[in-house]
């Protein structure tokens, strides 16, 4: 499929930061490779570093060399900088629109998207600079994508959309939570709604407990100081965990975008809010210690860059929640995650209820590094006996080479999916909002409850007190 009639000018607002780098410049060199963008797609890349279009594109090269998933070829490398133009501007300067607006005349009835890839606090400035410069005529259609987070908690969220409402409509606004992009987050919805024997099983009478996790290896590396104010429950909890969370338990919508976005939300309004009182049933915080990964002794978070010594930030949590929906009463939900752990793992597990006193059922969805299906039965002993054992299925879909090279990467997805204007694979404004609600209620029972992270070695699972709170044969399930 080739993008779109009218011309797309896709202008990257922080086109000399690291996620334009890392993610936007080699997923659309991908994209190019896979013959996904067409000609008519203009990339206009805005920073502030003294480049003109030659040595950005050779700056960019060796980014595409080592981050694209698709191998380097120069043909491909040479059509997509072909239609790429460094701009060099400051964007809080309302000033330096002109050469913007000047750019822009040349293209009508175009399909103009932006991507802010700069801090939040500048996204109602380049907003506003945009709409004052006179870059958005009527004619065409302008999209902004943004990146998390969307505000600190619910009335900063509120605010900046109302910043965002003056310019753009909530229609055109493409909030990026990249696990929407991943590929098994959107196969866990072909799996639950395409197999009888999922779909049948997928309640309170036959689930027992769902675990959604999320752990890194990796540390805070060089983002202490927007950490510090974030930690694991707004930088990981409130988004990607309540997005898979969302996409594990919502009704099957109707192929109407707004259906899947209500019943992703319902969801997440259903989850049932947790007291001050309650909080230790419910959660533990952890920050890592000085410890080791692979071998290699590494610092604690207290000790990393732009970390306060003194530091109470959490870098893992791990909550259990219930949500308030007729099918799934009585399931507790186990939602984890953590930096500096001993693996890295994204994953969700539903374990069944146990027949009699067999091994429980349990389907593992692997979302990351390996992507696949694993599901865990009973069955007879083979020979001359009636014993029963454990037996699995294991569908590796990231082992075979060919669906490495055929999955797209999250941002690619994304990128494609707003050049063709599907709102699919993007967050809400009521999923944001009804997400808020939660965290905001839950960091005052924090308050209240004084509740402080626990200690754990980095290279360790998480705090030591994760045994008492997850089931014991959460363990069992994991070390099988
Ligand atoms: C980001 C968080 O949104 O997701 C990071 O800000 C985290 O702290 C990252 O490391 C994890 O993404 P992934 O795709 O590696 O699981």
């Amino acid at each position: 499929m080739v993008i779109g009639k009218h011309p797309i000018i896709f202008t990257v607002f922080g086109g000399t930061g690291d996620l334009t780098y890392r993610k936007l410049i080699p997923a659309l060199y991908n994209l190019k490779s896979a013959k996904l963008i067409a000609e008519n797609v203009k990339i206009l890349i805005v920073g502030r570093r003294d480049f003109d279009d030659q040595t950005y594109i050779e700056h960019i090269r060796p980014w595409v060399e080592e981050f694209a998933r698709l191998p380097f070829g120069e043909n491909v490398f040479d059509e997509l900088t072909e239609h790429m133009q460094y701009i060099k501007m400051d964007f809080t300067n309302p000033e330096d629109y002109a050469v913007l607006h000047e750019l822009y005349g040349q293209y009508q009835n175009a399909q103009f998207l932006y991507y802010y890839a700069v801090a939040p606090e500048f996204f109602p400035m380049i907003s506003n600079n945009l709409l004052s410069c006179g870059c958005m005529d009527d004619q065409s259609t302008h999209q902004v994508m943004i990146e998390k987070p969307f505000g600190t908690d619910g009335a900063s969220a509120r605010d900046l959309h109302d910043q965002l409402l003056k310019v753009f409509d909530e229609k055109s606004i493409y909030r990026i939570d990249h696990y929407l992009g991943k590929e098994m987050i959107q196969n866990i919805m072909s799996i639950r709604f395409n197999n009888v024997l999922f779909k049948n099983v997928w309640d309170h009478r036959s689930i027992d407990y769902i675990a959604i996790s999320a752990f890194e290896t990796v540390g805070v590396e060089n983002r202490g100081a927007y950490y510090e104010q974030a930690g694991a429950i707004k930088d990981m909890l409130q988004n990607h965990l309540f997005q898979i969370l969302s996409v594990v338990l919502m009704e099957e919508p109707t192929k109407d975008v707004q259906s899947l976005f209500d019943h992703q939300t319902d969801i997440i309004r259903k989850i049932k809010p947790i007291e001050a009182k309650d909080i230790k049933q419910h959660l533990i915080l952890g920050q890592y210690q000085r410890g080791s990964i692979d071998g290699k002794e590494v610092v604690g978070y207290t000790q990393e860059k732009n970390v306060m010594a003194e530091s109470k930030t959490e870098t893992f949590v791990a909550l259990k929640v219930f949500v308030e929906h007729p099918s799934y009463k009585d399931i507790p939900i186990y939602l984890q995650t953590g930096k500096r752990t001993d693996q890295r793992s994204t994953e969700v597990l539903v374990v069944f209820k146990a027949v009699k006193d067999q091994h429980p059922n349990v389907l593992t969805i692997r979302i990351s590094p390996d992507e696949g299906v694993y599901l865990k039965f009973n069955a007879k002993k083979p020979g001359n006996t009636q014993e029963i054992v454990e037996v699995s299925m294991d569908f590796c879909q990231s082992c075979v080479y060919e669906n490495r090279l055929n999955t797209p990467e999250a941002y690619e997805r994304l990128l494609f999916a707003a050049f063709n204007k599907d709102k699919s694979l993007f967050t809400d404004w009521s999923m944001v909002m009804a997400s808020w609600g939660f965290i905001d209620q839950l960091n005052e029972a924090i308050r209240q409850s004084k509740m402080m992270p626990l200690p754990y070695p980095a290279g360790s699972h998480g705090p030591e007190a994760l045994k008492q709170f997850l089931p014991e044969s959460y363990f069992i399930i994991k070390s099988g």
